[in-house]
């Protein structure tokens, strides 16, 4: 059909290319999606594999708890285990998915109807939405934390809803738990920085009206990822995900509500929320690591599910950080962080933002990477500019220098250890809200900020480790000697880092060389007879020819 034509992937192609790259493990043996499937793929976060060895994980013969078995596949990771895979879904080198996101954001590209759809290829309604086996209960949707979760629960899900002002569209990735072959309940964050649903069902509720909502299940990439995205309410994710495509997305209206759905989807759930009405909805285990607890949350009564003849599910693995929902976030909110502080607030200095990823799940710990030399009022323009960019993020915000590795919380603390004064590069801010975390039980009470600038603030001696050359030959002796295998670890070699001098760097290339007794020579030449100093009294305060460089 003409009008259907488009270049961008959908799931399935998507799912092919990580294949050619390497990049996906499929599992043809029987899967049981409620007690082993995301216990399994969770080794490869859990298990000390490094983040560019994860994989996505394509299930073909999914059973349930009862041993029902399932003509869908499932695909876990298969977003975001990893930067790599992220980076195939934006068809785009990892160094450019940033500017990727800036374009889109700028240029968005509204979507192109389409009269049939392969999301509509196969519609169940009425008679054909109850009962078991039937409806939500033919979809292999998994357990995502067996032991605590009390529903199978949509991780991988763009919910939309429309403003019933202004007929703009949102869509948001919010988890639902099943509850019913016709019935699941959405829950849509109700905090500062939380679900664009949320300010939509609150319109509904004042109208006293029902509010139509379809959760799409298995977007072409470039839609999935605008789900989770922190975009402004009234930038209709379609158009973002039309900028990321370099072209519209083909968009059909469902077929019980009035909304737009991504034609090329896999499984769309149709239905309508009314905000007169909640239910109890959890424990569910969250990306902030803790388990949620039970709350009450907005049933969601299922009118049509449409879906692909072939449709493949995915299923994000969230909770405790790293995972596949923290990646999906990390790669999507750092740039926003990026050009916040850049160009928004225009501060000079600014290298790289980075969200601390691993059991903080990023939204509690900003490290903010200046280059050396910064006036601290840029350094603390960006500490503050960061901190409060995001009503529910930035709760410790940290300055460094480029040689600290943010992902590394040894190096931070490296940083902290030599480059900060409790006493003076600290600040404590408050009244900030409480954000994503464990809920309290105290409704209303407040949290505060943690500013430090840790970046150096004179010239320090170098790092004390031998230099690069001589570190990078040993590894090439240590790979000819056969000994075990290496990961080399920030810092792996030492570095001036300002206060160094080139009269030393010459005496250290003579001891490098074997000739140290030509420096024993040379200092004999320096002793100092009745010293009026007392030992440990530096050269430079003694003798003339020490000037800066
Ligand atoms: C796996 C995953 C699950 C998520 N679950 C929820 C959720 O249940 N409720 C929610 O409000 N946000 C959830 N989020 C975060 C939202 O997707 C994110 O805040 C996004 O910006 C919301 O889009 P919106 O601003 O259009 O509402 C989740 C994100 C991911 C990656």
């Amino acid at each position: 059909m003409a009008d259907t034509s488009y270049s961008y992937r959908d799931l399935q192609d998507h799912l092919k290319e990580l294949k050619k790259s390497d990049l996906l493990w499929t599992i043809d043996e029987p899967i049981d999606k409620d007690a082993e499937m995301h216990p399994l793929v969770r080794w490869q976060f859990r298990g000390g594999m490094a983040e560019a060895d994860r994989k996505a994980f394509l299930f073909t013969n999914v059973v349930d708890g009862k041993g029902r078995k399932f003509d869908i596949p499932v695909a876990v990771g298969a977003l975001a285990a990893n930067q790599a895979i992220y980076a195939v879904g934006m068809d785009t080198a990892l160094e450019d998915i940033s500017a990727k996101w800036g374009n889109a954001i700028a240029n968005p590209i509204p979507p192109r109807m389409v009269n049939s759809a392969p999301c509509q290829e196969i519609i169940w309604q009425g008679s054909e939405l109850i009962g078991e086996g039937k409806g939500l209960d033919a979809l292999p949707i998994p357990i995502s934390t067996p032991g605590f979760d009390s529903a199978p629960t949509l991780t991988a899900a763009n919910c939309v809803t429309k403003d019933p002002d202004t007929d703009i569209q949102n869509s948001g990735t919010y988890r639902c738990a099943f509850k019913a072959s016709d019935r699941m309940v959405i829950r849509m964050a109700t905090r500062v920085g939380g679900a664009g649903g949320y300010v939509h069902w609150q319109k509904y509720k004042e109208r006293g009206e029902k509010m139509p909502c379809a959760v799409v299940v298995g977007c072409p990439p470039y839609v999935a990822f605008t789900g989770p995205q922190k975009l402004p309410i009234d930038l209709d994710e379609l158009d973002v995900a039309g900028g990321l495509a370099g072209e519209p997305i083909n968009a059909i209206k469902g077929k019980t509500v009035d909304l737009l759905v991504p034609a090329e989807a896999e499984v769309i759930i149709e239905g309508y929320i009314d905000p007169e009405v909640l239910e109890p909805e959890g424990p569910f285990g969250e990306s902030h690591g803790h388990v949620a607890l039970e709350e009450f949350n907005m049933p969601f009564e299922v009118t049509a599910i449409t879906r692909k003849k072939n449709a493949v599910i995915p299923s994000y693995i969230s909770q405790v950080a790293p995972s596949e929902s923290s990646v999906i976030k990390r790669v999507a909110y750092e740039p926003l962080f990026l050009n916040h502080l850049k160009n928004v607030l225009g501060i000079r200095g600014v290298q790289k933002v980075a969200l601390h990823e691993p059991l903080t799940g990023l939204l509690r710990v900003t490290l903010i990477i200046m280059d050396k030399g910064v006036p601290r009022t840029e350094i603390w323009r960006a500490l503050n500019g960061a901190a409060s960019f995001k009503g529910d993020m930035g709760k410790i915000t940290i300055a460094v220098n480029d040689d600290i590795d943010p992902d590394s919380a040894d190096s931070i603390l490296w940083a902290l250890a030599y480059r900060h004064n409790p006493a003076a590069d600290v600040q404590l801010l408050s009244h900030r809200s409480q954000g994503h975390g464990p809920k309290r039980e105290h409704s209303g009470e407040e949290d505060g900020t943690l500013l430090i600038d840790a970046t150096m603030k004179e010239a320090m001696p170098p790092l004390a480790l031998p230099e690069k050359e001589y570190m990078e030959k040993a590894k090439a002796l240590w790979e000819r000697l056969d000994l075990p295998p290496i990961r080399p670890e920030t810092p792996w070699h030492g570095y001036s880092l300002g206060d160094w001098h080139s009269r030393w760097a010459e005496d250290a290339k003579r001891a490098a060389e074997g000739d140290y007794l030509e420096n024993g020579k040379r200092t004999l030449a320096r002793q100092q007879k009745s010293p009026d100093f007392k030992p440990e009294t530096s050269v430079r305060q003694i003798e003339d020819g020490w000037d800066e460089e």
